[in-house]
Order: structure tokens, then C-alpha cells, then sequence
């Protein structure tokens, strides 16, 4: 029978099933909701004909606060309670890696708010792009530090100091500058600003939070993501050095993300639902082939078929065209994926 929406008699949790969402494109449109997306969370929340109400998560690529901000965030964008116990950010599972490295740089996002992501994630001594300009402003010829920045960033000696891992949390706000300072370190001695290695081999490695070429914003066409900057960073490093330089990226489609969401989601539904059972399908909802569907397709097989990708047409992927990476289904959007999968569970 289709499933409708409404109040329903009574409600109880099912153990069979459950949900994983993609964020931008899917859920909201440059901060906004997608209209669809309010029904679909009530109707997962028990409003449905069943009466059921059915867990679920949020995997997103996207980041540059901490969790527990960004769930306050989107509880107010979505209507309902979202806790970070259902939550992982692209940078979330870079927190393993805080205690491999000592002084780190960390880029992108809005002011410190990165810093002080990596700092809760437990990483030692984290540097921002901002402390290196503070320390010798002519690192970026034309990015000058604002009053606030200034104040908030931390004066330094850099000729001392080895920076041992690069990590992007968010969209860089300032390309030039980032760029030339990531380009700098990759190209340097062990990491020490100020020198140049002989053979290009030596400089810090770099990790992505993501992947995403481009992602769906508040504008109708797609915009230039961290996989761009990715993409123009390997290019210039080529050009000047004529070597390759080795990045990796976390998030989605990689494998380990969804391992990451498959330990949170069985945790997720143990605590708040008193379920200890492994559901027999996740349906992800996606709106990027690149990164949800290939991810979900790739981890589906390992995870004895229990996996099942849905993608939806409100964002990077638009009608017409042939998805690169084929999904379980296609529906116009969220909504639609959620009547999807319960109508196929009954
Ligand atoms: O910067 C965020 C974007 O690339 C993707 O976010 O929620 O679609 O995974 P999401
Ligand atoms: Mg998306």
C-alpha cells in the first residue's frame, strides 16, 4: 500500500531498517531547507500510515564547525532534534588521526572556527594560514589579515617550526592565500617555511575532508568544491615542480566514511532505540553520484548487500543525463526517497 503521512494511532521503532542522509542537495539548498525535506523527517519521526518511526543519520561532506554546533544548526533548519550521536562531518573521522602528528596546519572555514575543531578533535599544536601571515605578511602579497583576524591569530617564529601534516576541514575563503601556503610547505624541507627542498619529496602530506568537485548551493548551477581546490593545488604543484604530489581525501565515497557511519548508526541505534541488532538495509539518500552513490554502491557490496542508494534530483545530479555511478533508485527528492524505501519494506 503507498505510504501516506499523518498522524498515526500509535507508534513503535522498527529494527529492520534504516536511513542515511547526504546533507547539501538533499536536505538543504545553501542553508535552507528543501521543501520536501520537512515531511520526510516528520514522516521518519512516525507520522507515516504505519505508525513507524525509523532511525536514522547524517553523513555529510560538508564541515567547518564542530558537531555539536552544527546539530544545533540543523535541528533549527530541519524542526527536529538532531544530536551528534547521528552526525559525521567530512572532517569527523580525521579526530583519529590527531595524535599521528604534532604541529599541523589547518585550513578553510570561517574565521578559528577550524582550529578550534581540530583542537577539540584533540590534535596538539594546530597552525592557521592567518599565523603565518601574522608572522611574515608577505607570505600573501595581496591578502592582508583584518583587524579581527589579526587579533585572533598567533604570532609565531615559523623559521623554527615544522609543520607535519596539512589538513583541509573546510572550503578555503581565500584560495589565493591558502594556496600559496600549502603550495610553500609542499615544496619545502620537512615542512619549515622559508626553505625549499632539493628534490620536492619532502614536504608534510596532505588531507582533504572531501573530495567534492563541485556541490549544490543556494545558486541553481553547481559550485566549485574542495575536490577543485584539490584538483588546482595538484595541478600548480606539477607546473612549478614538474613532480606529482600524493593527497588523500576523506569523506564520501571513501570506504572507511562508511564503515565510520555503519559504527555510528548500529551505536545510534543501540542508545536511542534500544535496538542491538545490525538493520537489515540502510538506505542512503544522495544527491552526488560521485561521492554518495559510488560510496554507498562500493560499500554495499562488502557489507553483505545490505546497503541500498537512492539518489535524488534536487541537487548535483539534475534530470537528463546519465548518472555516472547507477543507483538502487531515482526519485524527484527526499520525500520521495522515504516513501521509497518504506514502501519497499512493506
Ligand atoms: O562542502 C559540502 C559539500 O561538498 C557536500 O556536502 O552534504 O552534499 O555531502 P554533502
Ligand atoms: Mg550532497
Amino acid at each position: 500500500a503507498p505510504i501516506i503521512s499523518g498522524t498515526p494511532f500509535r507508534s513503535t521503532t522498527t529494527d529492520k531498517y534504516a536511513y542515511a542522509f547526504d546533507i547539501d542537495g538533499v536536505l538543504l539548498r545553501g542553508g535552507r531547507p528543501i521543501p520536501e525535506a520537512l515531511e520526510a523527517m516528520r514522516m521518519l519521526n512516525g507520522q507515516n500510515s504505519y505508525g513507524i518511526k525509523i532511525p536514522y543519520i547524517f553523513v555529510t561532506n560538508g564541515g567547518g564547525k564542530t558537531e555539536q554546533d552544527r546539530c544545533i544548526q540543523l535541528s533549527q533548519q530541519l524542526e527536529i532534534e538532531v544530536s551528534p550521536g547521528q552526525f559525521i562531518c567530512g572532517h569527523t573521522p580525521m579526530r583519529e588521526m590527531a595524535a599521528t602528528y604534532g604541529t599541523v596546519l589547518v585550513v578553510g572555514g570561517e574565521g578559528e572556527k577550524c582550529r578550534l575543531v581540530a583542537e577539540g578533535y584533540g590534535f596538539k599544536d594546530v597552525v592557521t594560514p592567518g599565523d603565518i601571515i601574522k608572522d611574515n605578511p608577505d607570505t600573501t602579497p595581496f591578502r592582508k589579515l583584518t583587524g579581527e583576524e589579526h587579533n585572533d591569530s598567533r604570532l609565531r617564529d615559523f623559521s623554527k617550526v615544522d609543520i607535519e601534516a596539512i589538513f583541509v576541514f573546510a572550503d578555503s575563503r581565500d584560495w589565493a592565500g591558502d594556496q600559496q601556503i600549502i603550495l610553500d610547505l609542499l615544496m619545502s624541507e620537512n615542512g619549515r617555511l622559508g626553505t625549499r627542498s632539493k628534490t620536492f619529496e619532502d614536504g608534510p602530506p596532505v588531507f582533504f575532508s572531501h573530495n567534492d568537485v563541485v556541490w549544490s548551493a543556494s545558486h541553481d548551477l553547481t559550485r566549485l568544491g574542495m575536490g577543485a581546490l584539490r584538483l588546482s593545488l595538484e595541478a600548480m604543484f606539477k607546473a612549478i615542480t614538474g613532480k606529482d604530489v600524493y593527497t588523500t581525501a576523506f569523506g564520501k565515497p571513501q570506504i572507511r566514511t562508511f564503515q565510520f557511519a555503519t559504527r555510528l548508526l548500529q551505536q545510534w541505534r543501540k542508545d536511542t532505540h534500544g535496538i542491538d541488532s545490525p538493520p537489515d538495509t540502510v538506505y542512503f539518500v544522495g544527491d552526488t553520484p560521485e561521492s554518495d552513490i559510488l560510496g554507498t554502491n562500493e560499500f554495499n557490496k562488502q557489507s553483505k548487500n545490505t546497503w541500498y542508494s537512492i539518489l535524488v534530483r534536487t541537487g548535483v545530479y539534475q534530470e537528463g543525463t546519465k548518472p555516472k555511478f547507477t543507483p538502487n533508485a531515482t526519485v524527484d527528492n527526499v520525500l520521495g526517497a522515504v516513501k521509497h524505501g518504506m514502501e519497499r519494506e512493506y
